[in-house]
């Protein structure tokens, strides 16, 4: 019988770092994040200017190509990306096989990962072309099919999308208007959705990108990569935190309950969704442009008095102050001003989560490619720590007591 131990000693020596708190597992020119310092750059521009002065579309541009484009490169890329913003015929039906009250999520995962069985060609992964055709793709029907699924959610018939809308307003048109309506597009409402968008965009190795990658490692269809990190992004540690967190304030309901639910955390019967970070251990920049978002759309739909952004403000205040949560460097994230903006912009909480994957899609999309293309890829493969039952001899059934 085999020792496992002796041949554990005799094997190569790996590292052991649950969760990855310490490894790196690639390397990248997309994103960089100083979580001590609450930085967050992509291919170098702050975040902050990047969702004060640019697009949605731009930043697209930006992940994907490295640069920000010239006006006839954006023109080019506009033009591409609002081309393939259809999905095809028979994709609609797809969503009727959905129960009506499916979680938006779950369609979401099913649907972006049908786009495999829609785009053959798209299985070529070692064509830069083909890499480049379903980058965009991915790009122009993300919003289609969040739309799609929307609808779907709420029993109304699907919006087609205009191609002389932006990216942003094409986007809530099809959320919120109904067929052959003549709708105009709120223009602080609409900068508020790319903001969020951009704010969204990528995020270097967090848990749904590094799904994206290892999903891609194995040469896999980039459709069917995506829809691996939109099943990731689902969890409420993750992307449905500010599901979660919309949830938890709503709980909370008032100002005076606040020291009650603090209370709670600290006895560990549940977190506070919206703060904390794996890595940054101040405030996420992101958090920052998103409390100011949040303010922006409440006065413009007439909630600047909305009791949930009361109870938000106030406890984020008394967490701040709290020595429970600064000595575990524990600030809001993306997540925690995010619900509240986007139910005043419109949307249910079960829509919360979809709209970050559609913003994520480019991260992810522009990681799978930066990892197809580097010339040292290789199929991910972790190893453990076995800890199992020691080698032993198979006994026969009738020989088991
Ligand atoms: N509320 C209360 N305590 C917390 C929280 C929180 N939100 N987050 C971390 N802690 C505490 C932990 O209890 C732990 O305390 P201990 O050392 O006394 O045991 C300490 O802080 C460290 O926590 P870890 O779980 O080790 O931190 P980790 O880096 O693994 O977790 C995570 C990061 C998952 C984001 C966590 O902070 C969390 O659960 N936050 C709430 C969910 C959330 O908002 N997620 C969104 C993340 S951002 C995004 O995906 C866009």
């Amino acid at each position: 019988v085999v020792d496992i131990r002796k041949l554990y000693a005799e094997s190569d020596v790996f590292t052991y770092d649950p969760g990855f708190t310490s490894t790196a597992s690639c390397e990248s020119k997309i994103t960089f994040i100083d979580g001590d310092k609450g930085i967050l750059l992509h291919r170098g521009y702050p975040i902050d200017q990047l969702a004060e002065k640019s697009t949605f579309l731009e930043v697209c541009y930006l992940l994907l190509n490295g640069d920000l484009p010239n006006a006839k490169e954006f023109e080019a890329f506009d033009n591409t990306i609002t081309n393939h913003t259809m999905v095809h015929d028979q994709f609609d039906r797809f969503f009727n096989g959905f129960r009506r009250d499916a979680h938006p999520m779950a369609i979401m995962v099913g649907a972006v990962g049908a786009l495999s069985a829609f785009y053959y060609d798209s299985a070529n992964i070692d064509d830069p072309q083909q890499r480049i055709i379903s980058s965009h793709r991915l790009i122009a029907k993300m919003p289609t099919i969040a739309a799609r699924a929307f609808k779907y959610f709420r029993g109304q018939p699907f919006v087609y999308p205009r191609n002389e809308l932006s990216y942003s307003e094409n986007f809530l048109r099809m959320c919120f208007s109904v067929p052959a309506e003549d709708w105009k597009p709120n223009p602080v409402l609409t900068r508020a959705m790319d903001r969020i968008f951009i704010l969204h965009a990528d995020h270097e190795q967090n848990a749904s990108t590094s799904t994206v990658r290892l999903a891609g490692s194995s040469g896999a269809n980039p459709f069917a990569c995506i829809a691996a990190g939109i099943a990731c992004l689902w969890g409420p540690s993750h992307g449905g935190a500010n599901e979660e967190a919309l949830n938890m304030l709503a709980e909370i309901g008032t100002v005076d309950r606040i020291p009650e639910y603090v209370q709670g955390v600290k006895d560990r019967k549940y977190r506070l969704m919206g703060f904390g970070h794996r890595v940054y251990k101040n405030y996420d920049p992101r958090a920052k442009v998103m409390q100011q978002t949040c303010h922006e759309v409440l006065a413009e739909v007439g909630h600047s008095d909305d009791p949930l952004l009361k109870v938000a403000m106030e406890l984020e205040k008394i967490a701040l102050n709290d020595p429970y949560f600064v000595e575990r460097k524990l600030y809001p994230n993306v997540d925690f001003y995010s619900g509240i903006t986007l139910r005043a912009l419109g949307f249910p909480p079960e829509m919360f989560t979809v709209l970050f994957a559609l913003a994520r899609t480019v991260g992810w999309i522009s990681q799978w490619k930066e990892m197809i293309e580097d010339p040292s890829q290789k199929i991910g493969r972790p190893r453990q720590i076995y800890t199992g039952a020691a080698a032993r001899d198979y006994v026969p059934l009738d020989k088991r007591g």
